[in-house]
């Protein structure tokens, strides 16, 4: 398989993923420091302690051969209160982190927020729910692309609007809507919109060459049969999942009919005059998507299969099978097709180039005896989705790069250490710091044998 060189072979992470170190040198917290863990020391004080280990860390990234390097910033590193007094240490630990991949020659890709919102702002006012996140947002952005524009000039906003969205462990909100979506998840969407906006602007006027996208959880919907009322609902689905939030990203407006429905149902937000001359504001110049698989869908009560909170909504239900709710959930309903279907609805739809910012294959790991990881599934799963990758070249679309989720076992956001996506196996558990040993799976040598086949 050839692939243009200008394309981007990389791996992803987040902050509050990979980071540990919650409380150092000057760092606030954020909503997924304070969230109720699930069990023992699956938080954030931890994680892989790449805060620690990260010039080893990025060793390893060169030996795997990436030449992209995607990772969030933590607000609250930089602002610790969101929107008080800055923190220069904060700065110092990315400018470091940044300085190092560049002498690699491992582009740094960088998120500005993947869903941890420092938890004052919470305390302040409801975080996503007020108005205010978006001048705060726009506040942080700005100091991002100062500091850093010089040398990072890819960026991406806001990770997964629609899961930030829906979830109280990453949005901090204090609501509760365990059973229902509410208009108040939609407010807090209609808040990141708007504070992309800012950020696409900025980005534009600040940065020499700088180029911007929102991060979509893009959600391919099969309806579950033929009949009309699961084709409907797949239809609203799609609309509302993966296209709400970028059009106005791109289009600079909702979808117009969903916006009507949702409106009758009192979930929509209120879009004002102001609103809409933001909304037109800049335009991204491509979109990344984070891509896992696809999802059924059929009529309203068609199928007692939610996974709560999630997707629980009055116009359509989602099938995502009893397969979703294990660990090896991204493998077992694996759907490569629906990677180059998902391009195609994207690039039909909206003209730009796009970036698959995360995909990969989740698993409940250990060493075995010779103390190797023999992750074949991954390694499956994987090659799979490279070659649908060539597939959206080959139907001619600009495809910018390729991230698998993740570099190193991460933080998982719903079940911690209990369920491992990286390339690279972190010797902990979700009791036990153990030695924090990176081994990098066989996956690791898979991925570093095929990016070397696509330089010769
Ligand atoms: C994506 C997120 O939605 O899914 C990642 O951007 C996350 O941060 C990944 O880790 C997998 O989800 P989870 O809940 O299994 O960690």
């Amino acid at each position: 398989m050839s692939l243009n060189k200008d394309f981007y072979w990389g791996a992803s992470s987040s902050a509050f993923q990979i980071e540990g170190a919650n409380r150092a040198d000057g760092k606030g917290l954020s909503t997924v420091d304070v969230r109720p863990v699930k069990t023992g020391i699956a938080d954030t004080s931890v994680a892989a302690d790449f805060y620690h280990n990260w010039r080893e860390d990025i060793s390893l990234m060169d030996k795997l051969g990436i030449n992209a390097f995607r990772l969030s910033i933590s607000w609250s590193r930089i602002y610790p209160t969101g929107n008080g007094e800055l923190n220069n240490d904060g700065l110092a630990f990315y400018d470091r982190v940044i300085d190092c991949l560049l002498d690699h020659n491992i582009e740094p890709i960088i998120t500005i927020n993947h869903f941890d919102m420092p938890q004052a702002l919470i305390d302040q006012y409801n975080g996503w729910l007020s108005r205010k996140s978006v001048e705060d947002f726009a506040r942080y952005t700005k100091t991002l692309f100062l500091h850093f524009g010089d040398r990072v000039k890819t960026w991406l906003t806001i990770n997964e609007p629609l899961m930030l969205m829906y979830n109280p462990g990453y949005n901090g909100s204090h609501y509760d809507r365990a059973d229902e979506t509410t208009s108040s998840n939609f407010l807090i969407l209609h808040h990141i919109l708007l504070a992309e906006k800012y950020a696409f602007k900025l980005c534009h006027q600040l940065i020499k060459n700088g180029k911007i996208a929102p991060v979509s959880a893009f959600q391919n919907v099969y309806p579950l049969s033929s009949e009309y009322e699961d084709v409907s609902a797949a239809l609203t689905a799609e609309s509302i999942l993966s296209y709400w939030a970028l059009d106005v990203a791109v289009k600079g407006s909702y979808p117009k009919t969903t916006y009507e429905r949702l409106n009758k149902l009192g979930l929509a937000p209120k879009v004002s005059h102001a609103d809409e001359i933001i909304f037109q504001m800049d335009v991204p110049d491509f979109i990344a998507f984070n891509y896992y698989s696809s999802i059924h869908v059929g009529g309203y009560h068609q199928t007692e299969k939610f996974i709560p909170p999630f997707f629980n909504f009055p116009l359509f239900s989602v099938d995502m099978g009893e397969e979703r709710k294990t660990a090896k959930w991204s493998a077992m309903s694996s759907d490569s097709n629906g990677l180059v279907m998902s391009a195609r609805k994207l690039f039909d739809r909206y003209q730009i180039p796009l970036m698959i910012t995360e995909n990969g294959f989740a698993d409940t790991e250990e060493p075995d005896d010779s103390k190797k990881i023999n992750d074949q599934e991954r390694i499956k799963y994987l090659q799979e989705h490279v070659s649908a990758c060539q597939e959206i070249l080959g139907l001619e679309i600009p495809l910018k790069g390729y991230f698998v989720w993740s570099f190193l076992d991460s933080l998982s956001g719903r079940e911690g250490y209990s369920k491992r996506y990286g390339l690279v196996y972190v010797n902990r558990d979700d009791q036990d710091l153990r030695d924090m040993k990176r081994i990098p799976k066989q996956s690791f040598y898979w991925y570093q044998d095929f990016i070397k086949s696509q330089n010769n």
